[in-house]
């Protein structure tokens, strides 16, 4: 038996205290470093945010009748974000009545006198706010949480967002004037030059509608980058891209053009509902290969060419009763794992004050509950959560490249076991460092010969000593490319692919699913992405 030694792990001595973790940087502001965000100090900080709107029609924050702000906060830190991405309207900075109302009256006027006397009882020090200082007191609330801002603007006359043609969608719309656009970003830049904790301003969500043009792009994106960057020298300025931020490949040939460097990325958003349909009406395996690989050629390409490409909004309906979004959302996870991209989950908000005419929505995306003080699907944010720490780039070589397995449906990871026992899904911040050898098609363990060995239809999947036998002979089919069959000979016709027992951690195989093309199963537990890192993990302590 053959095997390639080329994985020799650094012993390396850890404090007992070690944890992995992806702080705010305590060294503030940060920058790019070709398509990485950096601190300081030199060293990564992936951003892992959550949304949180506050450009719906009262121009509130939402959630200030639910619970106190600096309880919000402090769950958002707890949960594992370690930044937000928080949305006004340009109203709120440049509209003569809007910009000079208090929290209090803009509810008033809203017919939202509930909400008035709850946010009273909640956070009594703004209710007599006006907008913008309201606005700010959330910024500091999250600061004491030691969590990161970017400002959004998402849109300029306040409302529910975004249709193709609601006035607000691209420069010259009905409320969409270029010049009271800039005033507003320079007047919220410099507003929030020197509050450290604002790291990012996007200049502007999800441009659309009928008279969205590059050229118009070019001139107004950069026009609004400089305004920002003039007052403000400390923010990453964030660009969208057209046809609601899904579209970048006019940068393909025409690079922006800016007079400063290092400041600056690309935003991208990505549902299921941006392709309608799709998801349930094909084959999750083909769907998910042409959809990410759209997703790359549209605007994934940024990363090759060195800019960062923050996916600032993605997410599903949490109730699990979405099939779109939970076919969707382990392909999501399996690209964002591979890139190890920066990004912003759709959404904090458990309801709305009023959106689109209903007082007291429900958001069915939302990671809190409709009262504000749980956790709307505590599994869907353990799965989540597999994405929240950085995995490679600068400061983060912490070992050898190695893969891991990742499991996006429970985002979970292969670990180690003992020789001759089942292999097991665990947190991916105890992975192992597993390789692909392509030669012998086995997947191995670090430095030494232990490899994943198939045992038959049904049984669970063994960590080996004998690599190279066809047991663990392993090869990557089906359109998505993720999963993982044994070339293990069986009686009868079946194909064996890797999959979870149904204990939800027991690696075991069993028939390839959905190789046929139908649209009618579920493969997503048979998929694993093989996911480079160069960080230690828990453990890699000896
Ligand atoms: C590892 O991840 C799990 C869940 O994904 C988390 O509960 C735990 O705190 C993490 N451990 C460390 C040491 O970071
Ligand atoms: C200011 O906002 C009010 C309320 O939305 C609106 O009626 C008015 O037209 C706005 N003014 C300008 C100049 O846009
Ligand atoms: C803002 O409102 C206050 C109190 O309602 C008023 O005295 C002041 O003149 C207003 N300022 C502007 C610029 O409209
Ligand atoms: C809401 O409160 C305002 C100010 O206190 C009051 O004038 C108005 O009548 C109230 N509206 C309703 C529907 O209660
Ligand atoms: C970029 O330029 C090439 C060559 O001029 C052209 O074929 C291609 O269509 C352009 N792509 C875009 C997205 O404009
Ligand atoms: C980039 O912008 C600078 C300053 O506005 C200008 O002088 C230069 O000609 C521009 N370059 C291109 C390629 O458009
Ligand atoms: C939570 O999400 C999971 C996965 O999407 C789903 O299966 C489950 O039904 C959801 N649970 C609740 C309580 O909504
Ligand atoms: C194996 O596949 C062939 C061709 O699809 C089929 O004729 C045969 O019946 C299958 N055998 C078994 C045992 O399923």
């Amino acid at each position: 038996m053959k095997f390639f030694n080329i994985l020799l792990l650094p012993l390396v001595f850890l404090s007992p205290t070690f944890r992995i973790c992806n702080h705010q940087a305590s060294a503030l502001p940060l920058s790019t470093d070709g398509r990485w965000i950096i601190n300081e100090d030199g060293r990564r900080v992936k951003l892992a945010c959550v949304n949180w709107p506050g450009h719906v029609d009262t121009m509130v924050i939402e959630g200030l009748n639910k619970q106190p702000v600096d309880a919000i906060t402090a769950k958002i830190s707890s949960l594992g974000f370690n930044c937000v991405r928080l949305t006004y309207a340009i109203y709120m900075l440049t509209n003569e009545t809007s910009n000079n109302i208090t929290v209090r009256e803009s509810l008033h006027s809203n017919g939202l006198n509930e909400s008035v006397a709850a946010i009273s009882v909640h956070n009594p020090e703004i209710i007599d706010l006006l907008l913008i200082d309201a606005f700010k007191a959330v910024v500091d609330s999250l600061s004491r949480n030691n969590v990161m801002v970017i400002l959004d603007n998402h849109i300029s006359k306040p409302e529910w967002c975004c249709g193709r043609e609601d006035g607000n969608g691209f420069f010259g719309d009905l409320y969409f004037n270029p010049d009271e656009w800039i005033k507003g970003l320079t007047e919220m830049a410099t507003k929030f030059n020197g509050v450290t904790n604002v790291i990012g301003m996007s200049l502007r969500n999800e441009l659309r509608g009928p008279r969205e043009n590059t050229i118009d792009w070019f001139k107004y994106m950069q026009r609004g980058a400089e305004a920002v960057h003039e007052a403000n020298k400390n923010v990453i300025v964030i660009m969208s891209g057209l046809n609601f931020d899904t579209d970048l490949t006019f940068l393909i040939n025409q690079t922006v053009n800016l007079s400063f460097k290092g400041k600056h990325a690309f935003e991208v958003h990505w549902y299921s509902f941006s392709n309608p349909g799709e998801w349930n009406s094909g084959n999750p395996n083909q769907v998910c290969r042409r959809i990410a690989g759209n997703v790359m050629r549209k605007a994934g390409f940024l990363l090759g060419q060195g800019f960062p490409l923050f996916m600032s909004e993605f997410g599903i309906d949490q109730r699990g009763v979405n099939i779109e979004d939970n076919r969707y959302f382990p392909c999501v996870l399996s690209v964002l794992a591979k890139l190890d991209m920066d990004w912003a989950l759709w959404t904090l908000q458990g309801s709305y004050y009023t959106r689109q005419g209903q007082i007291g929505t429900d958001e069915t995306y939302s990671v809190l509950s409709y009262d504000w003080v749980s956790v709307r699907n505590q599994t869907f944010l353990t799965v989540l959560s597999s994405l929240q720490s950085p995995l490679r780039g600068p400061g983060i070589e912490e070992v050898t490249r190695y893969k891991m397995i990742y499991h996006p449906l429970t985002g979970k990871c292969v670990l180690i076991a003992n020789v001759g026992n089942p292999v097991t899904l665990g947190p991916c911040n105890k992975t192992e460092a597993w390789f692909y050898n392509e030669v012998e098609l086995a997947l191995m363990k670090g430095s030494l010969t232990f490899c994943i060995e198939a045992y038959g239809d049904g049984q669970a999947a063994k960590l080996g000593i004998i690599c190279g036998g066809p047991s663990s002979k392993w090869t990557m089919i089906s359109s998505s490319m993720m999963q993982l069959s044994s070339q293990l000979v069986t009686s009868g016709n079946n194909t064996l692919c890797l999959d979870v027992g149904s204990d939800g951690r027991t690696l075991v195989t069993n028939q390839c699913l959905c190789l046929d093309g139908s649209p009618k199963c579920d493969p997503e537990s048979q998929w694993f992405k093989l996911v480079t890192s160069t960080r230690k993990t828990i453990s890699m302590n000896s």
